[in-house]
Formats: structure tokens, sequence, C-alpha cells
């Protein structure tokens, strides 16, 4: 089987593309799925960043879309031949405050979607809706389910608020873009890149800034009710200056840094809620579906490329290139 596995070498050049992977076979609860297309994600950059020297062989990646090819003992939600997107989180179904103990991600530490096949409990095969083309499927995964939780069960976001969102180009932002205008909340957004900003607007932003403009003169005659910050140090105070007092920021990522200065006079005179969010379960991975559906959201693919040229889709998002999903085919 061929696929890009990372292990050996820590960082970039521990990354390899293998035509010999064992294929496994589905235990009991599981299903085997031949995967169609895959997602990529920020995580498949960092996840070899954070491995040792040493370490064992991994597949990559979350985000998959495909048909079900074999099922293990007792399954019975679905059988061959049924067309599936894959929720990546494992072992969380209820919506709950903090996953369960023992929560993983497909894509590491268990192998993931950046191969032909891939072995999954069957809870994980969502039946994908017949008018959805496999790299659309394969592109919600980690981002739409990330996005959901952050703004809705995290952020609270009504249709009567506004949400700022920095970084727009990257792939959870435009879901949470795309999200916040389905249900008429007012959205303002940042990125680095005219273009990116561009494409923000064609998709309903109302407000947009460069990262060089004075943010908070553009923004000063807005009520910013909620932050979703996925930046990180870089933008992290420019982001809390917008927020109106009493508001909310709502973070689920650090691209730029993990630790940053914070004023906390400031902060605590301001009244905030400062909230972490991380992924989410499988209710919500099917009520982010239903809602996506309901409201004709359909992902912004930036670019595909065949598995064999997986190593360019690595570039092209560390290169922070894309706006919205980067995709691969098998
Ligand atoms: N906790 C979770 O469950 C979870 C889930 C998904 C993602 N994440 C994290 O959230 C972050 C975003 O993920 P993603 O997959 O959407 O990433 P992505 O597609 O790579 O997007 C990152 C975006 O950040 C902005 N950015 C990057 N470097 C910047 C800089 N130096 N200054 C200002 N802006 C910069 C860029 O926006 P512009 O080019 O538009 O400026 C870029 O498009 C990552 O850190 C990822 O690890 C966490």
């Amino acid at each position: 089987m061929q696929g890009y596995v990372h292990g050996g070498v820590k960082g970039k050049e521990g990354l390899t593309y293998k035509d010999n992977l064992e294929e496994l076979r589905p235990g009991k609860g599981e299903v085997k799925i031949q995967l169609k297309a895959a997602g990529l994600n920020h995580r498949d950059l960092s996840v070899p960043k954070r491995r040792s020297n040493g370490d064992p062989e991994v597949i990559l990646g979350s985000d998959g879309a495909g048909v079900v090819s074999e099922v293990g003992e007792g399954v019975d939600s679905v059988k061959v031949g049924d067309e599936v997107l894959i929720n990546p989180g494992i072992g969380w179904k209820e919506t709950s405050a903090v996953p369960p103990e023992g929560f993983q991600i497909v894509g590491f530490p268990g192998n993931g979607t950046f191969a032909e096949s891939i072995v999954l409990p069957e809870e994980n095969a969502v039946p994908k809706p017949a008018s959805m083309s496999y790299e659309m499927a394969a592109s919600y995964g980690i981002a739409a389910l990330t996005a959901y939780r952050a703004l809705f069960t995290r952020g609270q976001l009504k249709s009567e608020q506004t949400v700022f969102i920095p970084g727009i180009g990257g792939g959870v932002a435009t879901f949470l873009l795309q999200f916040a205008k389905a249900i008429g909340a007012r959205v303002i957004v940042s990125s680095r890149s005219e273009e990116k900003r561009k494409r923000a607007l064609e998709l309903g932003a109302d407000v947009v800034l460069s990262n060089e403009e004075d943010w908070g003169e553009a923004t000063q005659d807005e009520e910013i009710d909620l932050v979703i910050e996925s930046v990180g140090a870089a933008t992290i105070n420019r982001s809390l200056d917008l927020l109106m007092r009493g508001g909310t920021l709502v973070i689920f990522g650090s691209s730029t840094g993990d630790t940053a200065e914070i004023n906390l006079r400031s902060f605590f005179y301001g009244q905030y809620n400062f909230l972490g969010s991380t992924m989410g379960s499988a209710e919500e991975f099917s009520a982010m579906l239903e809602f996506a559906t309901k409201h004709s959201v359909e992902p912004i693919i930036d670019t595909t490329y065949k598995l064999i040229h997986i190593e360019k889709a690595f570039d092209h998002l560390s290169e922070a290139k894309q706006f919205g999903k980067v995709v691969i085919t098998m």
C-alpha cells in the first residue's frame, strides 16, 4: 500500500513516501475504508516536529473520505460499499466540557489518512451525502469540526452579534467565516494577503483588515462580541484590543507561537472571557454536517494534489499560500 509516513528522524526530515506499507484488516467493531481523498491540516505539519528521533513510523493525516471495503465482527452501522467520510476524533461521543480520557485524533498516535486505506472504529465512519464529492467530504474533518465547536458550543455566537477572525486564509478560519455568515452574524476578518482579503469579501465577510493597518482605528464603530483566535502570538494582543468589554475570545490554535504576554489589568477591567477550544465530539461532528448541509456551506478547496505529490502539498501549506483546504486524492 502507498502512503506518507513520519518516523525515525524528528521533524520534516523524517517524512517519507512509501509504496510497501502493510494493509491492515479490521478487528471487532472496526471498518476498513478504501480512501479516495484526504484533507491536510496544520496538525500534519506540527506532528513531525513534536516527535523524537527513533520514533516508529506512523501514517499521517486526520481527514478523509472513501468507500467501506471490509467490516469487522459486530459492525452494524455501515456495510461494505458504503460511501463515508471520517470523523477525525476517536473516543469522544457526547458533547462535554473536555474530551474523555483516551481521546485520540486520527493520524497520530494511530495511523492516518495519507494512504490508500485505513482501519478505524465503525463510529468514525460517517455516511457521506450522495451529492458530496470525495474531495469535499475529505475537507470537513478537523477544520469544520473545530470551527463549529469554537464558534457555537464555546463562543455561543448569535445572529445579531459580530465576530472577528484573524488569519482568514487558514483552513479552519474559512469555515468560521462561512458558518458565521450562515446564521447571519456580522464578520470581520484579517489577512496578510490582499488576494485572501478579496476572497473573504466574496465569501461574505463584512469588513476585511490588512495586518499592516491599525485595527482599532478601522473598527472604531464596531462592537465585537467574539474573537476566534488561532494565529497565536503574532495577533493575540491585537485581537484582544478589538474585543468589546465583557466580550469572549475563543482560542484553538497558536500557529505563530505558544507564548504571549497579556496585560492582566486591562484584561480584568475589561471583564473578558478567555476560552480554549479543541476539536469536538461525534455529536458536534454530526451537528456540523447537518448545519453545513442545511445552509449549503461547502468547503473551499484551494488546491488538490495526488498522493504521490504529497510533499508539494506540505510545502504549500507550510508557506501559508492557501485559502481554504489543501486536498490529496488517492
Ligand atoms: N485545537 C484544535 O482542535 C485545532 C484544530 C485545527 C487547527 N488547530 C490549529 O489552529 C491553527 C490554524 O489551523 P489551520 O489548519 O486552519 O492552519 P492553516 O490553514 O495553516 O492557517 C493558518 C493561518 O494563520 C495565518 N498566519 C500564519 N502565519 C502568520 C503570521 N506570521 N502572522 C499572521 N498570520 C499568520 C495565515 O493567515 P493569512 O495568510 O490569511 O494571514 C494562515 O492562513 C494551527 O495552529 C492549528 O494547529 C487546532
